[in-house]
């Protein structure tokens, strides 16, 4: 048998990761990069390892990295952290404080807004019977979406739009310090045009969720101004650059499999489908963490050590294809009873916040485009985007009836 590597670069791996993390999962589901770090592919290892505390999301705190200019620079130049990266008990403070805003009835009163801005952006394709759906429905939906409830103007949107993907793509793995520069650079942008948004919103309170944000406070706790400041650039690229994907994907995997777009044809799109769809090509491939200390894992009996401060690649996506827990994992089947135990969002204290969020805008978008034509069909090739931790298309046209 030949050797299995984990190489994000193959091209192979790119169009398709799935037979790889499939060899991995069965031959070495404690995988060692060249590189050094170790990537896990089975579901319950990928679970355990994002519940356990005695991992970290601090990985420039707490990984035992070998120097290199990136780490360097992330040291010296990116001063605040987001909330994605802090452990507890820093991370359970701000997470208490944010997440009144995201409660899913909360979300659920977004509903009629979501379905109005869906049936805005279907307009044109009604008249034309043809649609780019990145471009006309899948970006637009999530980034109003978030602009109403930050309520942030939107004429900036190009910029915003910009800045976010440079920022997005410094979450790579491959990152290097001309992308974090880029990333800073961009940073440095977006800071004071939401820096006078916030002042202005300070003197106007509303009942958006930036004014609730701003007035926020529990057990005397207040959000101090760098922790709003990086939670409101999270929302936002979270808000430009995962839901974008999700529903590209999701209509990508309909079209794929005509006999599920049939299912939802005539039931109509559930949270369950939803489930489904993430499952099967959620757009965020995997996360890291690093050990605290030294954690054994039991592989065909045997026990692999985790190094304290190794560098830990928890894979996603092969988590949501382990046939031990999703039979048949690489058909999308909206019959499966189990598709919410899927990890897109991730697992433990790091949750996805937006979850609810997603999956609304997601089963509305979808549902509505599904609803409004009968007949839809992918013209030429999709274009891919060309990252490792978000899978998405750029450019998915179609012609719809
Ligand atoms: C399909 C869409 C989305 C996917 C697949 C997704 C995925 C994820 C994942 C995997 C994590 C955790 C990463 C880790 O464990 O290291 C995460 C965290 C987070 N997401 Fe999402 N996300 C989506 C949409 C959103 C939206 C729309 C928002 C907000 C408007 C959002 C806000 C957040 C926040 C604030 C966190 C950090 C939570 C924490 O660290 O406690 N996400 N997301």
């Amino acid at each position: 048998m030949s050797e299995i590597s984990f190489n994000p670069f193959d091209p192979e791996f790119r169009k398709d990761p799935h037979p790889f993390y499939d060899r991995l999962r069965t031959d070495q589901p404690v995988h060692r990069t060249p590189i050094g770090f170790v990537v896990l592919t089975r579901y319950d290892d990928v679970v355990n390892t994002l519940r356990n505390n005695d991992f970290s999301r601090d990985i420039e705190l707490n990984a035992n990295l070998p120097e290199t200019p990136t780490r360097k620079f992330k040291r010296e130049n990116i001063r605040s952290k987001s909330i994605l990266n802090l452990d507890p008990p820093d991370h359970t403070r701000l997470r208490r404080l944010v997440s009144k805003s995201f409660t899913p009835s909360a979300i659920e009163r977004l509903r009629p807004r979501i379905q109005e801005l869906v049936d805005a952006s279907l307009a044109n394709a009604k008249r034309t019977g043809e649609i780019e759906l990145v471009e006309e429905l899948a970006f637009p939906v999530p980034f109003l979406v978030i602009s109403d409830l930050l309520a942030m103007p939107t004429d900036r949107g190009d910029e915003l739009r910009e800045w976010s993907q440079i920022i997005t793509a410094t979450l790579e793995p491959t990152t290097g310090v001309e992308d974090l520069e880029r990333g800073e650079v961009a940073i440095g942008k977006m800071r004071p045009y939401l820096e006078e948004i916030i002042q202005h919103r300070r003197q106007h309170m509303g009942d958006d969720m930036l004014s609730s944000l701003i007035a926020v406070e529990e057990q005397g706790e207040k959000l101090n101004n760098d922790e709003l400041m990086s939670f409101v650039i999270l929302l936002y690229i979270a808000g430009h650059e995962t839901t974008v994907n999700l529903i590209g994907n999701s209509v990508h995997a309909l079209l794929s499999h005509p006999e599920q777009l049939a299912i939802m044809r005539r039931e109509s799109c559930t949270a369950n489908m939803v489930d489904e769809l993430l499952r099967y090509n959620g757009p965020v491939q995997h996360t890291i963490r690093t050990s605290l200390v030294d954690v054994d894992l039991e592989v065909e009996g045997s026990k692999i050590t985790i190094e304290k401060g190794a560098l830990v690649l928890a894979s996603l996506a092969a988590a949501n294809h382990d046939a031990s827990v999703f039979s048949n994992p690489h058909n999308l089947d909206f019959s499966r009873t189990n598709s919410n135990r899927h990890v897109a969002f991730s697992a433990g204290v790091h949750y996805c916040l937006g979850a609810s969020l997603a999956k609304l805008e997601t089963e509305i978008a979808v549902g509505t485009l599904v609803r409004e034509f009968k007949n839809i069909e992918i013209v030429g090739e999709p274009e891919w985007r060309d990252r490792l931790t978000i899978r998405g298309a750029v450019k998915l046209n179609l012609t719809v009836s």
